[in-house]
């Protein structure tokens, strides 16, 4: 990419990611280096500037995490929390623990400085053992607090700036102005990484790596990351992006056709459709045990993949919907690792293509601005995050078609339900499931024996943990009845109240 780049090094704070969104919302592209990596990031790709995160050490400690500060020389740097002790320690100040951990919120007052003068003396978020209690020699203290005698330095002659606070929490007041002072003031950064920059580079490095022959195989599965990956590779190759959807019936209600019918009508892709629902069907036949449900449904995309290989052949590239959060959870940027779960749940391994991930740089709500400015219809858009082997997990116990019937039909009831009353806003996932036990019920004089459908919707900030959303209760006594009622082999609906944890997010 040819913008200009910000590298936050991170040294295990618990806030790094957030540096690197701030970054970007100003309009400047950043990416996150663990600082073990730091030194070939920061001598390959020398940054236009460099944010040292927080951490959980202590500088005080032997072995604690370090940087060679020569290798700053010149870029100007902002050393936040941990990076701002670091800096203090490496350039001749005085570190010392504190006598008490400062934690939460602390009244600033600024003194000077070309990052702090002027701003309105208030809250700043806290959260440090350590302190730094003498600037290095040349620096000047900008700011204190009652308890933290330097709470921001800074050397502009160098270009080296530190901060003990952390301007990235969205609570600290000022903080974003002492983030965009750094970038636009002092590194005199232009600030134009927008979408459309993004998609434009996008585009010409897809058709740069692809050649004027090359094919590429877009494995797309209805969900949000494969589908604003394809429309990428359909506006940057046009035909020569090969994309094909697996319909293995076990997908919600309409999703199968809403694929089919964006992919061809909307974006006139070359689309592959293979209809394999009777291949999985028998695959999951008689099995019981989740973990050997998930794996059969990994299993027969790849056979899928294989018996149409002569269609698929002639591909050479596969494009593939990671996003950054995986490239930082896989531990290093470069890591190119096909996750078994993501998007085609496996491909064989004959499949020696080379890797294509037009997404990488990107957080989840950044690909969904970038599949609006690419026209992605809003319903995919917004879709919430489904599991790869999809209702296989949401069918407890064996998977037949007439009960992935009465998950679709229950699941549909739900979801349309919330969305006629404007339930449905800041609900991270929700869904219907089906269980694998039978009750009682009485229907119109006759006596029924069926089974019980689980509602769950619940709230979150990345799956990590979630939250039982509290839906009105006459809402979902509406919904009970209409479930009952209309679907075939249900007489009883539950609501999920549990959290994750100790639950998780799916019932498998
Ligand atoms: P859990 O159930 O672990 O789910 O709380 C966390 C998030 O991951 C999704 N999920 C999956 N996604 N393959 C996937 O691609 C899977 O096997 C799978 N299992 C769970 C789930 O929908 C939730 O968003």
């Amino acid at each position: 990419m040819t913008h200009q780049k910000v590298i936050v090094v991170d040294f295990g704070g618990q806030y790094s990611q957030l540096i690197v969104r701030r970054v970007r919302e100003l309009g400047v592209y950043s990416e996150m280096i663990p600082w073990t990596g730091a030194r070939g990031a920061l001598c390959e790709h020398k940054p236009d500037a460099v944010i040292l995160s927080g951490g959980p050490k202590s500088v005080l400690e032997p072995g604690a995490p370090s940087l060679d500060l020569s290798l700053l020389e010149g870029v100007p740097t902002l050393g936040i929390c941990y990076g701002l002790q670091l800096l203090a320690a490496g350039l001749g100040g005085k570190v010392e623990r504190a006598d008490q951990r400062e934690y939460g919120f602390r009244v600033l007052s600024p003194v000077e400085g070309t990052l702090v003068a002027g701003l309105k003396s208030g809250q700043v978020w806290m959260s440090h053992g350590d302190q730094v209690i003498a600037a290095p020699p040349g620096f000047i203290v900008s700011a204190s607090t009652d308890s933290c005698p330097v709470a921001a330095f800074e050397n502009p002659a160098k270009g080296i700036f530190g901060v003990q606070f952390h301007p990235e929490v969205s609570h600290t007041v000022g903080g974003k102005e002492v983030l965009r002072r750094f970038l636009f003031d002092v590194a005199k950064l232009r600030g134009d990484w927008t979408r459309e920059s993004f998609i434009s580079d996008e585009l010409e490095s897809i058709r740069a790596v692809v050649g004027p022959e090359g094919k590429v195989l877009c494995a797309v599965s209805g969900g949000v990351d494969s589908a604003v990956m394809a429309a990428l590779l359909i506006k940057a190759i046009g035909e020569r992006a090969v994309c094909v959807f697996v319909d293995h019936g076990l997908l919600r209600k309409n999703e199968a056709a809403e694929v089919e019918e964006t992919f061809r009508g909307h974006f006139h892709a070359n689309l592959k459709v293979f209809r394999e629902h009777e291949r999985f069907f028998s695959a999951l036949r008689g099995l019981t045990d989740p973990e050997v449900k998930r794996k059969a449904v990994g299993e027969n995309f790849v056979r899928v993949f294989e018996d149409h290989a002569a269609e698929l052949q002639g591909c050479d590239y596969l494009a593939q919907g990671t996003l950054y959060p995986d490239v930082i959870e896989s531990g290093s940027p470069t890591a190119a690792k096909i996750k078994t779960h993501h998007n085609v749940g496996g491909l064989p391994a004959w499949m020696r293509m080379k890797l294509i991930e037009p997404l990488r740089w990107l957080f989840k709500d950044e690909v969904r601005e970038v599949g609006r400015a690419l026209g992605v219809p809003e319903y995919i858009v917004s879709r919430e995050p489904f599991p790869g082997p999809g209702l296989a997990v949401r069918v407890l116990g064996e998977v037949t078609p007439e009960r992935v019937r009465s998950v679709q039909d229950a699941d549909w009831i739900f979801r349309e339900e919330l969305r006629k009353e404007g339930l449905n806003q800041g609900i991270w996932q929700s869904y219907a499931a089906i269980l694998d036990v039978r009750s009682v019920g009485v229907m119109g004089d006759e006596r029924t024996y069926e089974q019980p459908i689980v509602l769950r919707a619940v709230e979150s900030e990345d799956a990590m943990t979630a939250r039982a959303v509290a839906l009105p209760f006459e809402a979902l006594e509406r919904i009970a009845a209409r479930i009952v009622n209309e679907v075939s082999g249900v007489n009883r609906v539950f609501y999920d109240l549990t959290s994750k944890p100790p639950a998780t997010i799916e019932l498998e």
